[in-house]
């Protein structure tokens, strides 16, 4: 049953502001915006996935982008958001919102562009993450670019050094203190792996090194191809 219109607006405004206790986080969604708008190949579209709660979309009906989106999430209420989104921005977009993971999209679909924004750190690295990324892999169109997002941290002691930081900026920027508190909590409970693991995943997986785009605190956002054999 679709979530009501009351709860999806709280939704939205708590997801909206959970992206305001980022410093900076818009830039990486316009980012992403600047990479898909620059793909000369229309026709092979673009993959989102984990699409839930609609940042991507959101920032992509800003902008002039006509070819066909691929809108994916296992997540029937988060996807729910995004369909809210993308329906205030009336026909701008063309999407396909599809409920499931990769391998959910029938076989023979490539895409020119995957985005991949904070997904995989809510997966275990006993496997499903590289299983993950071997699964966006498959999913590029050739010359296809990858553009992947994740919590990362190089030492686990840099939370501790970049949470006091985090929480002036709350401060001084009037976020909320339920969200700012709400990413903070979450983030000790999240399988992330260092800047180190996610080269070495992304190689055995067959990507090309990632090329980092994006950072704030915490977040960073590169881009990757396929690797060559
Ligand atoms: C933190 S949200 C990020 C959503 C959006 N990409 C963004 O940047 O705001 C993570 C999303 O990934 C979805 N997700 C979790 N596991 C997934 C998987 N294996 N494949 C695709 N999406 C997944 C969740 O349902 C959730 O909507």
């Amino acid at each position: 049953m679709p979530i009501s219109k009351d709860k999806c607006a709280d939704r939205r405004a708590m997801y909206r502001e959970l992206q305001r206790t980022m410093p900076g986080l818009d830039g990486m969604y316009r980012l992403v915006h600047a990479l898909i708008a620059g793909c000369d190949d229309k026709t092979s579209g673009v993959l989102i996935v984990g699409a839930g709660g609609g940042r991507e979309l959101e920032e992509l009906a800003k902008g002039r982008f006509d070819g066909q989106i691929t809108a994916l999430d296992p997540s029937v209420p988060n996807l729910d958001l995004a369909r809210d989104v993308a329906s205030d921005h009336g026909s701008s977009l063309d999407v396909r919102f599809l409920v499931g993971t990769v391998d959910d999209i029938p076989q023979r679909e490539r895409f020119k562009i995957v985005t991949s924004l904070l997904v995989m750190h809510h997966l275990r690295d006993d496997g499903a993450k590289l299983a993950y990324l071997k699964g966006l892999l498959d999913r590029l169109a050739p010359g296809g670019r990858l553009v992947h997002a994740d919590v990362c941290f190089d030492e686990i002691e840099d939370f501790d050094r970049l949470a006091p930081i985090y929480l002036a900026h709350a401060d001084i920027f009037g976020v909320s203190v339920d969200a700012t508190r709400l990413e903070l909590n979450a983030i000790p409970n999240l399988p992330i792996i260092s800047g180190t693991r996610t080269r070495v995943l992304f190689s055995e997986a067959g990507l090309t090194e990632p090329f980092e785009i994006f950072r704030s605190l915490w977040y960073r956002c590169w881009t990757s191809s396929r690797a060559p054999k």
